[in-house]
């Protein structure tokens, strides 16, 4: 690998590790944030909070996960990670994902409901980005070894199928 690769590393990690600060902190400050959406609270306080939140997820949380996930594919080749506990960590990022955007979806459709729709309890959301975090930090932080964890053999060598449709030719 070019030096200028090697010593671009640190600083798509930072960017990787800056980003899933904000990201994993955001989504935990939208579910308290959330929490907060109480038809009881008068008309003014329920502007603000109900800006607050939109404007977390819109201008901080949501481009913190992209960030996250740009800096994360570039080191996927700039550091060689195909090992079992990289895929690992790509099954429990897909639940993060999930989380954030069922946190989109209790945003807007609280939003939209006129009060009648409730956010969920603050532990459930925390818990979906709580649970996936730990996992993809141990798997991470601890590269332990999974070959136990076996593929099928369809996933592991060429088939040499053809494409169901004609590719057009050069
Ligand atoms: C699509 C999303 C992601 C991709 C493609 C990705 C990919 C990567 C890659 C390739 C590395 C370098 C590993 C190494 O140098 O050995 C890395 C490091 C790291 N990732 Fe991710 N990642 C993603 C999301 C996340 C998330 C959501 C978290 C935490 C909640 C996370 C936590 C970390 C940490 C703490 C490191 C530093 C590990 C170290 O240097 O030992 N990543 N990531």
């Amino acid at each position: 690998m070019s030096d200028w690769l090697i010593w671009l590393i640190p600083i798509f990690k930072a960017g990787h590790i800056f980003g899933l600060i904000v990201w994993c902190g955001g989504l935990i400050g939208m579910s308290l944030m959330l929490a907060l959406h109480d038809p009881a609270v008068s008309q003014v306080d329920y502007h603000r909070i109900r800006r607050a939140t939109h404007l977390t997820y819109t201008l901080a949380v949501t481009p913190a996960a992209v960030l996250t996930v740009i800096a994360g594919t570039w080191l996927i080749f700039m550091r060689g990670t195909f090992f079992p506990w990289f895929y690992a960590k790509l099954f429990f990022v897909m639940l993060l994902v999930s989380a954030h955007i069922w946190i989109g979806e209790v945003l807007v459709s609280v939003a939209d409901s006129a009060g009648r729709k409730r956010p969920p309890h603050p532990w459930l959301p925390i818990a979906a980005i709580l649970v996936p975090a730990t996992f993809i930090l141990f798997l991470v932080l601890a590269k332990p070894d999974l070959g136990w964890l076996a593929f099928p053999d369809w996933l592991q060598e060429p088939l040499d199928a053809d494409f169901p449709l004609d590719v057009p030719r050069l």
